[in-house]
């Protein structure tokens, strides 16, 4: 089969298409003959040799696909050969055939075309585990997500709207922020216009799912609701910052960071099962969809790279086979 990967970490150029032995199914796994992959900030940061595949898992980039069931592990059941299904990876995605453990595996929702599922499985584990999973955001409440144009935040703004929660969302541009209201967004702050914690001051967010890291720190502390939970998923704005704890237990509030793909198989196997129960009715019911930014041909990769590096995307970027 053929796959991507990354021999000397660098630019989009460090991106290379090889010749790899066809996967074979281990018991409880499935083999995937991939359709779609989506592409991920988290891939970016592995070609520029900052971001390690977690030990065991493969070189070959891509943490999410869709496709065509291709062959069943020993003690796999609910899927048969020839299924379209979903997948989220802890790597190996960039390729015609990926395997990966059945819990990670789901089937397509109903009424979403296969190529467009390829870029739903990362970011709605993500935001599922991180805004209701662990915190627990509900109806009537106050989400403020950054990044809305991302393909995380398109994917939280329609969860949360979805949820009867209000969203707030940061972004770098107009056309940006015009988007993040069609999606459901109600208070859209252009960062490099206003400070985002002078907009929020009497309108607190009970969740903040933030990508900044270090930069946002203090200001995602004052901007929480009483008991407000800030979750911190990425680093963008750097790595160590300093924490006033009084801040954070004047608003009774609470920190915590989460990666996924360095999760075990049965971690994400519950999240994946979880997100299933409750997001593929949402995207069923036409309330949430893959924002779907472009799609490039596999032989295209550095294209669909250089476009995250621009930051010039709305959601997400898709490599097909
Ligand atoms: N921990 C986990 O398990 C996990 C899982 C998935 C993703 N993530 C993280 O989530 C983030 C988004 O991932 P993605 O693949 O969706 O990336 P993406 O589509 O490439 O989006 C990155 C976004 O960051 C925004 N941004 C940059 N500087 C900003 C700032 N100062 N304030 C607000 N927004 C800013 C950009 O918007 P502008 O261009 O408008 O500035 C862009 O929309 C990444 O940091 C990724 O590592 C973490």
């Amino acid at each position: 089969m053929r796959a991507v990967v990354v021999n000397e970490p660098g630019g989009v150029d460090a991106l290379e298409v090889v010749e790899r032995p066809d996967p074979e199914p281990r018991p409880g796994e499935v083999v995937v003959r991939v359709r779609a992959a989506g592409v991920n900030r988290a891939d970016v940061l592995q070609r520029q040799g900052l971001y390690k595949p977690p030990e065991g898992a493969t070189d070959v980039l891509g943490l999410e696909c869709s496709g065509e069931v291709a062959a069943l592990g020993d003690g796999v059941s609910g899927f048969a050969v020839g299924d379209p299904v979903c997948a989220l990876l802890s790597g190996g995605g960039y390729a015609e055939l990926v395997a990966v453990p059945a819990g990670q595996v789901a089937p397509v929702p109903e009424g979403l075309d296969l190529v467009d599922a390829g870029g739903l499985m990362e970011t709605t584990c993500t935001v599922w585990a991180n805004v209701v999973m662990l915190g627990g955001l509900e109806a009537g409440q106050r989400l403020l997500v950054h990044g809305g144009g991302s393909g995380i935040g398109t994917t939280a703004i329609q969860v949360a709207t979805a949820l009867g929660a209000r969203v707030a969302t940061t972004v770098g541009s107009d056309a940006k922020a015009d988007f993040c209201r069609e999606l459901g967004a109600d208070l859209v702050v252009n960062y490099r216009e206003q400070d985002f914690a002078e907009v929020l001051r009497d309108d607190p967010a009970d969740v903040v799912l933030d990508i900044i890291g270090a930069k946002y720190l203090a200001s995602n502390i004052s901007v929480l609701a009483k008991n407000g939970r800030l979750v911190i998923i990425g680093l963008q704005g750097g790595v160590k910052a300093e924490i006033n704890l009084s801040a954070l237990m004047s608003h009774q509030g609470s920190v915590a960071g989460t990666l996924l793909r360095a999760r075990s198989a049965e971690e994400k196997a519950e999240i994946v099962a979880d997100t299933v129960r409750h997001v593929w009715p949402m995207v069923s019911d036409g309330l949430v969809r893959p924002v779907v930014h472009a799609s490039f041909p596999f032989d295209e990769v550095a294209a669909a790279h250089q476009v995250l590096e621009d930051s010039s995307h709305i959601g997400k970027v898709l490599l097909t086979t």
